[in-house]
């Protein structure tokens, strides 16, 4: 929606960074922290950098003060090929994968049981339309038999970007396997499945943290401005969405997009919801259980030594036990009612 994501350019360099080293890379956080936003950006800022040596006097780079390998070295960053994988599901991830391919000349269309003719049409002019149904019919096996040796063979860099591993299987984590040997891969994921540790080793992690409440704060005001939403009193509104959504930017927009349903937000309505987010994070059934657990062993210890006044005192427990859940189950049952 807005141009950069508040509060994360020195995160976005860093990641992009670590891109331009050419390491394997696992952006963590938690569900909506905003992986997937950081990665698109690093992303973006490092496919403008290259574009922008592309414009730029081409001859320096291969001046004679530059050894065999730094030249080889910045031949294959310029060769780059992003490959950014947006598919959840094993299988369309491959199959996007080798679309890519396709389209930048990597893979011969033949490479992927597609016929010779096509071998022979200059690569931009592939028709996907036309292709699709073959590549589909693959399974994720002969996909990845065609597209490993290609990247392999490619003079360059190939930088396959996957928009979320979380779901990955460890069955699927072999066809990976093989395309991390020869390819870069960066991804994103919100919890680490202990069945992909082999994946797991290969990357450097770096988490994502939640936002700062500036950030946040920012990112709220942003909204409200975009959106034009009428607000009573505004810093209230603020203050108490920033607060909620702990640093969170999906827990901010769910809040945001539920609040701009309304045509004006009010007081009451903000009082409302801190209510309804209050009660829903206080569950006091384990305690109010050991509480109770507590009690009535104190009452029979007492019976058993026969101390008069821990029995009194186990009793004025029960009763103070009773009161207490009665009034909580009260307050419980209007709050959700
Ligand atoms: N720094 C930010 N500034 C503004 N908006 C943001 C920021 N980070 C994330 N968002 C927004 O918050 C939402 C969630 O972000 P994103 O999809 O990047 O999170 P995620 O961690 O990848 O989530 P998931 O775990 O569901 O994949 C998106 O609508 C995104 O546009
Ligand atoms: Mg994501």
């Amino acid at each position: 929606m807005q141009a950069t994501p508040f509060g994360r350019d020195e995160l976005i360099h860093e990641v992009a960074n670590e891109i331009k080293k050419g390491k394997h890379l696992v952006l963590t956080g938690a569900i909506g922290v905003g992986k997937s936003s950081v990665l698109r950006e690093s992303l973006k800022h490092i496919e403008r950098r290259v574009s922008e040596r592309r414009h730029f006097n081409p001859l320096t780079e291969n001046a004679p003060q530059l050894t065999e390998e730094q030249r080889q070295c910045r031949r294959r960053s310029r060769n780059r090929v992003l490959i950014y994988i947006t598919e959840s599901q094993a299988k369309a991830q491959f199959v996007q994968i080798a679309k890519r391919l396709l389209e930048t000349g990597i893979i011969k269309p033949s490479a992927l049981h597609l016929a010779k003719r096509y071998d022979a049409i200059p690569h931009a002019e592939l028709e996907w339309a036309e292709l699709q149904r073959t590549v589909n019919r693959l399974g994720i096996r002969d996909i990845s038999a065609a597209i490993i040796p290609a990247i392999y063979a490619y003079e360059g860099k190939v930088l396959v970007a996957v928009d979320d591993m979380t779901n990955l299987t460890p069955t699927q984590q072999a066809f990976w396997l093989a395309i991390y040997e020869h390819a870069q891969v960066v991804t994103c994921a919100s919890s680490r499945k202990s069945g992909l540790n082999k994946l797991w080793w290969k990357m450097k992690i770096i988490d994502v943290p939640p936002l700062k409440p500036e950030a946040a704060t920012a990112l709220v005001r942003d909204y409200i401005a975009q959106q034009g939403m009428m607000i009573e009193s505004p810093d209230l509104y603020i203050g108490h969405v920033v607060k909620q959504a702990n640093g969170n930017p999906q827990a901010i927009m769910d809040m945001l997009s539920e609040s701009a349903k309304e045509r004006v937000v009010n007081k009451q309505q903000i009082r409302a919801m801190r209510h309804a987010a209050g009660v829903s994070y206080l569950d006091f059934t384990p305690v109010m259980i050991l509480f109770g657990v507590a009690i009535v062993s104190t009452r029979y210890l007492a019976m058993g030594i026969g101390d008069t006044a821990l029995y009194i005192l186990a009793g004025i427990g029960a009763a103070l036990f009773l009161a207490i859940r009665f009034l909580f189950m009260k307050g419980a049952g209007k709050a959700s009612g």
